[in-house]
């Protein structure tokens, strides 16, 4: 058998704050989102050619995919990349919960196949992987990742589905200056001398990595992204101004930098796009190059912020 490989963009595009959308402030992340604003996002990002797509069922319940599924309807199927998860926690109780879970995205999102479909976590790999195999093979899901597994997860996936001809084609974690777990970890050396692509996710902490958030202006109050970072934005300060200052030689802005930071790390940045002009950030952030001297003393400065970003959902890698 052989498996057409995943073709991987620079940089891939984040719609969990979408789950927000049409709340009134009081989403996981507190945006306020309108769908002419959505479309905004989605028509400069196509024309700017970033076209994969990450949602999951979980973002805002079903919201984030719905809305994705209805802005995405302006362009051919074929222009775009779907990316979503099953999430163990959220199955229900039928013979198969991994293709139901599946079959609803798909409704949702309005569509016969997503490109990428993830296990969202490694609650049970042995019990969840297998299913993703008759998915597979029914072209439904044309390439599998895993998301939040630790190394041993990584490896027993993609021999289950090894077994059957497939593997583990993509990792799906968090990865930012301020949490560099995966690479600690081995899970990015693993996936540079696999050939795996590396997708990582809250490159900008939730917007805390990107300097518009300090003591003075917090993240929106009442999210939960509020509740995880308004108390260490005073220790994010020496960090947010050096990328501020590393791109202003360039013509960037901070969050520019962080992106390009990760892209220099070898890994494909998922990052949360809520607004227009954040397109024009992943733009320059692809044409940026960061000097390893560079690359060095913002590690050193996020070592020296002293802060844990893991979020609640992840394990110790
Ligand atoms: N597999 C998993 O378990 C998992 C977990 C978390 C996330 N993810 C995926 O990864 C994606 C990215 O993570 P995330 O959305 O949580 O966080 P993120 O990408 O670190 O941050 C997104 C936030 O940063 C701000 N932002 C984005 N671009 C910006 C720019 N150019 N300039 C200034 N601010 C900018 C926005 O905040 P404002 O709206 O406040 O301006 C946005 O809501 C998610 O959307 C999701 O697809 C996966």
């Amino acid at each position: 058998m052989t498996i057409d490989s995943l073709k991987t963009p620079t940089v891939a595009l984040g719609t969990w704050a979408w789950g927000d959308t049409g709340e009134t402030g009081n989403g996981y992340f507190g945006s306020q989102m309108t769908r002419a604003g959505l479309e905004e996002i989605a028509d400069k990002a196509h024309a700017a050619g970033f076209t994969l797509w990450d949602t999951a069922l979980v973002y805002g319940m079903g919201r984030s995919e719905t809305v994705l599924g209805e802005v995405l309807k302006r362009y051919a199927r074929s222009d775009y990349q779907l990316s979503t998860k099953f999430t163990p926690q959220a199955a229900g109780t039928s013979g198969d919960p991994v293709a139901d879970m599946l079959e609803q995205s798909l409704t949702r999102l309005g569509t016969d196949y997503v490109d990428l479909y993830w296990i969202h976590n490694p609650a049970d790999v042995a019990r969840w992987t297998p299913h993703l195999i008759p998915l597979l093979k029914s072209g439904k899901v044309k390439h599998v990742g895993v998301s939040n597994h630790n190394l041993s997860e990584i490896e027993l996936a993609d021999q289950i589905l090894g077994e059957a001809g497939f593997r583990v084609e993509a990792i799906q974690n968090h990865y930012s200056l301020l949490y560099r777990s995966s690479e600690d970890a081995g899970i990015l050396r693993y996936c540079h001398s696999h050939g795996i692509p590396f997708f990582a996710y809250m490159v900008l902490e939730q917007g805390a990595l990107t300097g518009k958030y300090r003591p003075e202006n917090p993240l929106p109050d009442g999210s939960n992204r509020a509740e995880a970072y308004n108390g260490m934005l005073p220790q994010l300060k020496a960090l947010t101004d050096k990328l501020a200052s590393i791109g202003r030689k360039q013509g960037a802005a901070a969050p520019d930098v962080a992106m390009a930071w990760a892209i220099a790390k070898g890994t494909t940045p998922i990052i949360g796009v809520t607004k227009p002009n954040y397109i024009d950030g992943l733009i320059r952030a692809t044409r940026m190059t960061l000097a390893d001297d560079d690359i060095a003393e913002l590690e050193a400065l996020a070592d020296a912020a002293n802060v844990n970003t893991r979020g609640w959902w992840e394990q110790v890698l």
